[in-house]
């Protein structure tokens, strides 16, 4: 999304960064040239879909495409059938969009259009259209539930649809300031439904905090459903320095639920702010994340090696371990390993330049000539090794 652009960009380079200063000290300075080549291969984005193999060819329980034909017709629940009466889920996002003309002038030049199907978009229509999109597609794959944007209070972000509620929560907006401010703002929503614990009447409410660049293409009640015993559910996947992804977190609604969420994310804040603010443009609350679970004494960090969801003690609170693979699926950048996308993915998240695609999977899925998530998934692992410019 727009908001998180410029981190992610910043991430983006990371790789880089880091393999800079090995590649020079292990080769001759002749291969600089390479160095540079990767670079430029890297930074070229397209405008357009690029299609590539799909990953995961032959390997059974990996989705199998032909072309943009899914193979396999995965099963998706049908939200409304399988979760219990008097329980939903809301899906809660920090979203702010940035004065466009300061915008510019850090940049220090014109902001281009880009146009994805018949429509064009400036910097700030880009990060709304995204915005939109994550709507969509939770409206389309879980109609029950809700969505509730946090937000700057001096920003006036223009969504107006049936069960999606603004919430103004006052707070420091900048860009070098945002990933912390998002903590802030967890905390401080989950504060507040606390406090508002004798008007619940019973009625609980599932809380999932995501990133706004992620499409949920199958319903996630069940997660509260088949792992009864969390208070609180993180993804994870199979890497040393950044095991945890922050782009998901699930919060059982549940009064306890609530508080333990709430104090795990107080333990992350204080250690974001106390020893991640280097890198608070970015990263920190991913480092922040992952020191707080590997600092228990108990916790096997090669649990995360394997892809399989597990429950731990940390603190006060009952964490779910799930697996970005099929939580917070994501195509790998570059030349990664890439083992395809397995059967039963949930939710597919949209990282760095890879915007375009998700305005293109929507509009591939609300097109009239197909309107099937297995072959839009088929769109999204053959194309999502590409950088697009949206
Ligand atoms: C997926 O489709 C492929 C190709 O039709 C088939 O060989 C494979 O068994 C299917 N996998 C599952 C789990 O159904
Ligand atoms: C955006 O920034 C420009 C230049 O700083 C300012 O003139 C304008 O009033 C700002 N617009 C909004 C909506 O804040
Ligand atoms: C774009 O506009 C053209 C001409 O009006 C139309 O034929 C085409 O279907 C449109 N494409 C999309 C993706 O809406
Ligand atoms: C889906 O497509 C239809 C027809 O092109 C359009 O009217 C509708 O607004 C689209 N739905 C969403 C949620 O974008």
């Amino acid at each position: 999304m727009r908001v998180f652009s410029g981190w992610r960009r910043f991430l983006l380079c990371l790789p880089l960064i880091f393999f800079l200063p090995h590649i020079f000290s292990v080769l001759e300075l002749q291969q600089t040239s390479t160095v540079e080549d990767l670079h430029k291969k890297q930074t070229k984005k397209f405008d357009h879909l690029v299609l590539g193999p799909a990953a995961g060819e032959g390997l059974h329980d990996r989705l199998q495409c032909q072309g943009i034909k899914a193979l396999n017709k995965t099963q998706f629940s049908a939200s409304a059938n399988n979760f219990n009466f008097g329980e939903n889920i809301a899906f809660i996002t920090v979203f702010t969009t940035y004065n466009s003309s300061i915008d510019r002038t850090i940049n220090g030049k014109l902001r281009e259009l880009v146009t994805v199907g018949n429509t064009s978009y400036n910097k700030v229509e880009r990060s709304m259209a995204i915005l939109n999109v994550f709507i969509n597609f939770i409206q389309a794959t879980m109609p029950q539930s809700n969505i509730i944007i946090l937000t700057d209070p001096a920003s006036k972000l223009p969504v107006h649809k049936n069960r999606v509620t603004l919430y103004p929560i006052q707070g420091e907006y900048s860009r070098d300031k945002l990933m912390l401010q998002r903590i802030r703002s967890y905390i401080a929503f989950l504060e507040t439904r606390l406090q508002e614990h004798s008007q619940w009447q019973g009625h609980i409410n599932h809380y999932i905090f995501t990133d706004s660049d992620v499409a949920v293409v199958d319903d996630l009640g069940q997660i509260f459903n088949n792992y009864p015993n969390f208070h609180l559910a993180l993804t994870f996947r199979n890497n040393k320095e950044q095991p945890l992804n922050s782009g998901f977190i699930a919060v059982r609604g549940t009064p306890d639920g609530i508080r333990r969420g709430k104090v795990f994310l107080q333990e992350v804040l204080k250690v974001y702010s106390s020893k991640y603010m280097k890198a608070s443009r970015m990263l920190g609350d991913q480092l922040a994340l992952a020191w707080v679970v590997k600092s228990h004494p108990s916790f096997d960090a090669k649990r995360f090696t394997k892809p399989q969801a597990f429950l731990e003690k940390i603190g006060g609170a009952s964490v779910l371990f799930l697996p970005c693979a099929i939580y917070n699926w994501t195509p790998p950048e570059g030349a990664g390993q890439f083992h395809g996308m397995p059967l039963d993915v949930k939710v597919v998240h949209f990282k760095g330049s890879r915007k375009r695609l998700m305005l293109e999977s929507w509009n591939f899925l609300n097109s009239s000539s197909s309107s099937d998530i297995s072959d839009m998934l088929c769109l999204i692992l053959s194309s999502g090794r590409t950088k697009y410019d949206f």
